[in-house]
């Protein structure tokens, strides 16, 4: 496994992989969810790559970047046993160098949801991703559904922008108890952590509503927000019932849609979704 710091760097050792290329962008501190999505691209290419990347300008001015949990040689030890073939891990001054004034806006499905709660996430999301891709030049790169809207704004994007290659959505790895793995986690406290079960239960409650025939969307937001309630210490930021541009749905659910939410409990902000129907 290569492990790359520069642009350059990384570039020399692209030119030498043959066949088809998967690629793993992340923020690193990796978990199962990641893992998971190495392991598809594994099965899927003759090649992976993997950026580890805390991206600074998709965080807003009262996230710290700084504060983004990294533990750089224990990610590095469990992509070698994944078998990744090249490792982009760059500094901050490598993708933005000064005088860097270039952004991508994605339009419309940027602004709702997480892009109404963090303004200007999505920009940052989408042009780091846009870099990435010209960098690492992939025939796929995959991501996961636990990030639903990030999904949306980057095949959005990928669409848009004529980049030549598959965006390929795998689904979201949970704990045993149901909370979405997440590299956050680690800031839950236990009494916090048991409140977060709140989030999964509520759309997992969704989920049997809707399998039992249970269609109309302010029955199914309902329900997710009664769960949370039932937390003391969890805030609700929203919780969405949308269709593929994130229009909210209303009355009977006629097409496949995704129910959404963020919550706070403490400090941390929490996100998790799930597809109701078949596909989005
Ligand atoms: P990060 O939060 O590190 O996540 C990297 C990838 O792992 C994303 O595609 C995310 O959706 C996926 N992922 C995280 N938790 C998951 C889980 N529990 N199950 C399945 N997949 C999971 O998302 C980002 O980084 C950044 O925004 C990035 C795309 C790298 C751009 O900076």
């Amino acid at each position: 496994m290569d492990v790359c710091h520069t642009i350059s760097q990384f570039r020399h050792f692209r030119a030498e992989l043959q066949g088809a290329l998967g690629l793993v962008p992340t923020m690193g501190f990796l978990h199962e969810g990641h893992l998971s999505l190495v392991r598809r691209a594994r099965a899927e290419n003759d090649a992976v790559a993997v950026s580890i990347f805390v991206n600074p300008t998709q965080f807003g001015p009262s996230e710290d970047v700084q504060d983004y949990p990294r533990d750089i040689q224990r990610d590095l030890s469990l992509l070698e046993k994944e078998e990744v073939n090249l490792v982009f891990n760059p500094q901050p001054e490598e993708i933005y160098p000064a005088g860097f004034d270039s952004y991508i806006d994605a339009g419309g499905v940027t602004q709702l949801l997480e892009g109404g709660h963090r303004p200007g996430h999505f920009r940052g999301v989408a042009t780091v991703v846009a870099k990435l891709f010209n960098i690492v030049q992939p025939d796929r790169a995959y991501f996961g559904q636990k990030d639903g809207q990030q999904v949306l704004v980057i095949k959005r994007m990928a669409r848009d922008l004529d980049f030549p290659l598959g965006v390929i959505v795998a689904p979201t790895i949970r704990e045993p108890d149901g909370l979405a793995m997440s590299s956050r986690n680690v800031y839950l406290s236990k009494p916090e952590r048991k409140a977060a079960l709140g989030l999964s239960r509520g759309l997992f409650r969704a989920q049997e509503g809707w399998a039992s025939g249970k269609r109309d969307a302010g029955w199914l937001r309902n329900v997710v927000l009664k769960a949370i309630e039932e937390e003391k210490s969890a805030t609700v930021e929203y919780v969405s019932l949308a269709d593929e541009t994130l229009t909210e749905l209303e009355g009977d659910v006629t097409k496949p849609a995704m129910l959404s939410l963020a919550v706070r409990i403490g400090k941390t902000r929490l996100i998790d979704n799930v597809i109701l129907g078949e596909k989005l």
